[in-house]
């Protein structure tokens, strides 16, 4: 298994290429499965979780041509996607698959859609606690299917098609909101869905829809309307920036020092996140070529923050801030709501020398002098990356365990902080 090894103390200086956002590549590429036509998606990010659809996908029967190197690109440049379901030859998408990844779970609703049933495995356990799927299924039974729960699995059936209904989460959920806009394109009639998620994602995904031919109006506020059409088409449509990505490394420069142009990506991705930076003593400055982001010399003051949906704090910032404040002048609280237990990373923090104490869904955490290097062990996506921002404030050496978490979720980042000046280096095996 890979590791990651990072010397710490050195200043982060230069650009760094953000790619497109994970969180909208996979709910655009799950869309294809809801035309014959062949849909392509330009910026698509080089990471562990794409690959794994695009297997899921290929079990379903569809067609996956990755687009060759064209004159002048590098690999800062995403990958172009022609995705193709013109014959979706299996409905079912079974545990070893879904299990792997949760936002597979989400083909359940194109399926459905299109071929009038879905088998799709229900998800199960997560590192970041009980995150269940009751939301995502009540969507689709708005819309008429008629649900099975059957041997670990969820059986949707809709042969004479979906129908337009109102649809009214009861807590604001990204995947909820993708699952009813994907099923409600095809379906006979209006719906109309209450109290939205309004991540850029989810406007990405309306975006793209609304490209294929489909009539959804009002994505990015809380009530979102979607005539459904008989067919959708295909389209061409790029992946917005990773607004996850962008945060990070404007974390990892705010832990480092130095300066920092975040490059093809845009502050309303984040505006939440900045403002936090700029309460610690970071400046932020948006250029026309992304964002600039700049701590020189001066400390880090603590802050006081509560991660809640978009277009508040997000939760997959969560971790990577919490590692930052362990370095502050003084005293940070952060409440996490939206998912409970997403605290695993405080105790390989500890390691390194973070006082952070738990109290339920808040977290104290005090800040010190110094932090020094100690081996630690990624438990998930956005608590890896929190240790290699720890890392890099550290004194001596971090060796970060089971980097593959990070690799589903960060492009080359070894790459991308090691050109700024970061002593980073994967070690194979
Ligand atoms: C997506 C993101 C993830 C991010 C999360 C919240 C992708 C691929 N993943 O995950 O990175 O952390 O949004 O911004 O885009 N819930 C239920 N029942 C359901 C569904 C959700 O109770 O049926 C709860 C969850 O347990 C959680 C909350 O709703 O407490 C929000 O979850 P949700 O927004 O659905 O997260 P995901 O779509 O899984």
């Amino acid at each position: 298994m890979d590791r990651i090894r990072i010397v710490g103390g050195r200043r982060l200086d230069g650009i760094i290429p953000i790619s497109g956002a994970k969180n909208a590549a996979l709910p655009l590429m799950i869309a294809s499965l809801l035309t014959e036509q062949t849909l392509v998606l330009e910026n698509v990010p080089r990471l562990a979780d794409v690959a794994l659809l695009q297997r899921i996908l290929g079990n379903h029967g569809v067609d996956i041509m990755v687009g060759g190197k064209r004159p002048g690109e590098t690999a800062d440049h995403g990958q172009t996607l022609h995705i193709s379901a013109a014959n979706i030859v299996d409905t079912t998408a079974p545990y070893e698959l879904v299990s792997k990844m949760r936002a597979s779970f989400w083909v359940l609703a194109p399926l459905v859609a299109r071929m009038g049933e879905a088998r799709v495995s229900m998800p199960g356990g997560c590192a970041i606690g009980t995150r269940p799927v009751d939301l995502l299924i009540m969507a689709i039974a708005r819309l008429g299917a008629a649900i099975e729960i059957d041997s670990g699995y969820v059986v949707a059936r809709a042969p004479r098609g979906l129908k337009g209904a109102e649809i009214v989460f009861p807590k604001v959920t990204v995947g909820g909101t993708h699952t009813a806009i994907m099923a409600a394109a095809l379906a006979d009639g209006t719906t109309v869905i209450e109290n939205a998620a309004r991540e850029p994602e989810i406007v990405d995904l309306a975006d793209c829809l609304n490209k294929m031919g489909a009539r959804i109006s009002g994505a990015g506020s809380r009530r979102i309307v979607i005539d459904g059409v008989a067919k959708l088409n295909g389209a061409r449509h790029t992946v917005l920036p990773d607004r996850i990505e962008t945060g990070t490394y404007a974390m990892a420069v705010a832990m480092a020092g130095g300066e920092i142009l975040l490059q093809n990506t845009r502050v309303d991705l984040l505006q939440a996140p900045i403002d936090v930076l700029v309460r610690t003593g970071v400046t932020v400055t948006p250029t026309n070529r992304g964002i600039r982001v700049a701590r020189n010399g001066g400390g880090l003051e603590p802050v006081e923050v509560t991660t809640a949906p978009f277009p508040e704090f997000p939760t997959d910032l969560q971790a990577q801030l919490m590692a930052l404040m362990t370095r502050a002048r003084g005293t940070s609280h952060i409440v996490e709501t939206v998912f409970e237990n997403r605290f695993m990373h405080v105790q390989e923090l500890a390691r390194l020398g973070a006082r952070i104490q738990l109290d339920g869904e808040k977290a104290t955490i005090e800040g010190v002098e110094r932090l020094k290097g100690a081996p630690v062990m990624a438990t998930d996506l956005r608590a890896s990356v929190s240790l290699v921002i720890a890392a890099l404030a550290a004194e001596g050496e971090t060796l970060v365990n089971r980097v593959y978490h990070l690799d589903r979720g960060f492009e080359r980042l070894e790459e991308k902080l090691g050109r700024c000046g970061a002593a980073i280096e994967r070690l194979s095996g």
